[in-house]
């Protein structure tokens, strides 16, 4: 007897196995500086804690609408509308337990077998693993640093076929931090009109946005774009709520009422308790966002100074999200007498074994010869980091 040929198709990524070394070594007491996470180091705003211990001592601890809570739906709504630019109603939003489920949900509502997926590497770890899940096919138009890491009109209407269903359109950029700017995603707006497939726009960093960038939602390029578009988005990052799982999806009726059905027979509801301090943390003060993104706008200018002046790396200043990306191709064929390193995911081994410091290797976002390093972490941890990184790379012969 042996697991489902879906499982067995998907991979249990390098970012696991990096992850789970530097755990290990921090559980021995070794002095780990990981960044390899995908979080903010912030704590979860007071207010917000404050409303999931009402909710609680109010006894809101019971099932939920499916789709999550109408006072929840309607702060979503509010949201993109306000900021966004889009009207939605809340029959056309579903809240789920995080915006991964949702973009799983997504996938699984549109995708038939051997309908072709379109996303750009570097990717989100996920994407090609929902895909195949849901047996469909990822066509990946490979980005790099010259084109800073986007897709232009012309690979996108080359990776177009009469199979394409969907396109998947990650903004800012996991792992890069790349952001599309207005006039960029106009011009892949213009393809989208023409052609009958939908796109998933995933906006999970929306807020983690520098210096003068601005963020433009999608599905508010055009009414045309919109009754295409699954807008996906979640308070994990915004917030500082990963460990909540709450993440929502905003699109077409039909779609939503697909992904309702899915999580019907999946989850059910996101926590209720969640929802409830989700809607304090979108109704509630916004101060925190604009404390984190400067404060995180200080911690990518620092870090990125570092990374960038050490020898043989050589990095893309992102303008969103909270990750650098360095290529690392110089290193590569060089040795210290224990390790050789010929992939990125040698090089990440070394700094965690040699530096100390745990980052993820590029071939885990499908983009071999560089590394995500999160700038999450204190300046102090930061500054140590590179100190420590340069040592090591500085005995690479
Ligand atoms: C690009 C991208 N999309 C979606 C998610 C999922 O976020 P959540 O924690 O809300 O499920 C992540 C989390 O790392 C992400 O990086």
């Amino acid at each position: 007897m042996t697991v489902s040929k879906r499982i067995s198709n998907i991979n249990i990524s390098s970012t696991m196995k990096i992850a789970q070394e530097a755990k290990e070594m921090l559980h021995k007491g070794i002095d780990v500086i990981d960044l390899s996470v995908g979080e903010l180091d912030y704590p979860t705003p007071p207010n917000v804690k404050d409303a999931a211990i009402k909710a609680i001592d109010q006894n809101f601890t019971k099932y939920t609408i499916n789709s999550g809570t109408i006072e929840l739906r309607e702060a979503i709504a509010d949201k993109l509308r306000k900021e966004d630019y889009l009207n939605y109603s809340p029959s056309e939003i579903i809240v789920s337990n995080g915006a991964k489920q949702c973009v799983y949900n997504a996938i699984q509502s549109v995708i038939n077998d051997g309908d072709e997926v379109i996303f750009s590497s570097p990717y989100w770890v996920s994407y090609p693993e929902m895909v195949s899940l849901a047996i469909g096919k990822s066509v990946i138009i490979n980005t790099n640093e010259r084109d800073n890491f986007k897709i232009s009109r012309e690979q996108l209407e080359e990776a177009i076929s009469p199979r394409t269903k969907l396109l998947i359109l990650c903004n800012p950029s996991n792992p890069t931090g790349a952001l599309y700017n207005r006039n960029e995603l106009e011009k892949i707006a213009e393809i989208i009109e023409k052609h009958n497939f939908y796109v998933i726009a995933d906006e999970i960093y929306e807020k983690m946005i520098y210096d003068d960038n601005k963020f433009v939602s999608f599905a508010s390029i055009s009414e045309k774009v919109k009754s295409k578009t699954i807008v996906v988005n979640g308070l994990s990052k915004s917030y500082a709520m990963t460990g909540w799982r709450i993440g929502y999806a905003a699109g077409p009726q039909h779609i939503i009422k697909a992904m309702n059905k899915i999580q019907s027979h999946s989850t059910s509801n996101a926590s209720s308790i969640s929802q409830a301090a989700a809607v304090e943390a979108l109704l509630g003060p916004q101060t925190f966002i604009e404390q984190m993104k400067n404060d995180y706008q200080k911690r990518r200018d620092f870090f990125f100074n570092e990374i960038n002046s050490i020898n043989g790396l050589q990095c893309f200043k992102p303008q969103g999200a909270f990750y650098l990306f360095p290529n690392i191709t110089y290193f590569f064929n060089k040795s210290t007498n224990i390790f050789r390193i010929e992939h990125s995911f040698d090089l990440a081994m070394y700094l965690l074994y040699e530096a100390k410091v745990a980052a993820v290797p590029g071939s885990s976002f499908g983009s071999e010869g560089y590394l995500r390093m999160s700038y999450t972490a204190s300046m102090e941890k930061l500054g140590e980091a590179a100190k420590r990184i340069k040592n090591a790379l500085g005995k690479l012969t």
